[in-house]
């Protein structure tokens, strides 16, 4: 038997008997309710406030911002709204080019095309698979200048360089420090998504704080969930006044005037999403402690195969970091090995799934400006991620 199958099989029979027993089909991220979800959504509808405000909102945005240590939280009705806003926020406009890794789900680049921005798209770094600091060094040393009047410019286009999106890759937090710091002494201001990293650490400090804001997501699939949302962290108080104003209508505060000072957007999470979130926040120090138990029984299965390779290991947080173990993933040696491991999982009902078409290949961003992505092309070919969510976690 081969290496791969022998891997697989071990595997399978871990997911199956130990992780996930009595189950049919295995999803990849399965959300799971079994604190207050109920009585806070039915509180908000007997309450009637189910739309865009009422106490649940305003509780959500306090829990994540308690959560995160961001100064400000604003709820947004999605992830891929709170990433427009934010670029928005940021000045990112028609014809700009915007820093970002093409392993990353779609909506990172859809949100910069949604600014009338084109995505630059910069290799990722092996050990985190986040944006890589020294790929965008390369990027902005051989490729851009300064012009003192409009900033960084891409030399052969001309075209200005207005942010930078890294992405912390299935909740591993990326070499951030060092990308912020370089970013910094470019003046490109980074905009953090983070939405799969709620929960994961650079040493004290959450995900999403280290550039000029973060965005999170609570898409269904999600370490927590709100059915449909996200939110925005910023530790400039100012800034995340105007994030609220912005995702608001930009509606200015009167008893009875419609009155918008610039353009806003309707990107509101309703109470009855917020009510879900407050009681999913409730619980979720015990689901990032139920999922790093899942990553210990892959780890354990993992454990005789060869450290030195690398081969068949998780892919693990660097030192100094903690994940939130949103997804598990594991390196294969190649696309057949890796083939081989997906079609034994699924063909088990094991939902385990590959990483992403990287955003270059995908028609709306083929024609984007891509520098060498060898590390990202490596990725795709080789990772899988596991099953990797809590069955039933109750609330603290
Ligand atoms: C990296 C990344 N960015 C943005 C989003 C968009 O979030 P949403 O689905 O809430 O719009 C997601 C996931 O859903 C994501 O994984």
């Amino acid at each position: 038997m081969s290496e791969t199958s022998t891997v697989a099989n071990r595997l399978v029979r871990i997911i199956k008997d130990e992780l996930y027993p009595g189950r049919e089909v295995i999803g990849l991220h399965e959300p799971t309710f079994t604190g207050n979800e109920k009585a806070y959504v039915l509180d908000a509808i007997d309450s009637t406030f189910v739309s865009s405000v009422g106490k649940y909102v305003d509780r959500f945005e306090e829990m994540v911002a308690e959560y995160t240590g961001a100064t400000k939280a604003v709820a947004a009705m999605n992830g891929t709204a709170a990433l427009h806003a934010t670029l928005h926020l940021m000045g990112v406009g028609r014809d700009d080019l915007v820093i970002t890794q093409p392993l990353t789900f779609v909506a990172t680049a859809n949100a910069i095309k949604y600014c009338g921005a084109d995505p630059v798209f910069v290799d990722v770094d092996e050990e985190t698979l986040g944006l890589s600091p020294q790929a965008v060094r390369q990027f902005l040393e051989d490729d851009c200048e300064i012009d003192d009047g409009r900033g960084v410019l891409h030399t052969a286009s001309g075209r200005r360089v207005a942010a930078c999106v890294p992405m912390h890759t299935f909740g591993l937090p990326l070499r951030i420090t060092e990308l912020v710091e370089l970013c910094d002494q470019w003046s490109i201001p980074v905009i953090e998504d983070a939405a799969e990293s709620l929960g994961s650490f650079v040493g004290k400090t959450h995900t999403g704080r280290f550039g000029k804001i973060g965005i999170l997501s609570f898409n269904g699939n999600k370490t927590i969930t709100t059915g449909g949302g996200g939110m925005i962290i910023t530790d400039d108080d100012a800034l995340g006044r105007r994030t609220k104003h912005i995702t608001t209508t930009a509606k200015v505060p009167h008893t009875w005037e419609y009155v918008h000072d610039e353009l806003g957007f309707n990107y509101r999470l309703p109470n009855l999403n917020a009510a879900l979130g407050c009681a999913q926040m409730e619980q979720l120090d015990n689901k990032i402690a139920a999922k790093a138990k899942i990553a210990r029984s892959y780890r354990e299965a993992l454990a005789d195969t060869d450290p030195g390779s690398g081969l068949y290991q998780m892919v693990e947080a660097r030192p100094g970091t903690r994940p939130n173990y949103w997804l598990n993933a594991i390196r294969c040696p190649d696309r057949n090995a890796r083939d081989a491991m997906l079609t034994a999982f699924n063909e088990e009902r094991i939902m385990a799934r590959p990483i992403w078409e990287l955003m270059y290949r995908l028609p709306a961003f083929s024609s984007a400006i891509t520098t060498p992505c060898p590390i990202a092309e490596k990725l795709v070919d080789t990772v899988v991620n596991l099953p990797s969510w809590p069955v039933a976690v109750s609330a603290r």
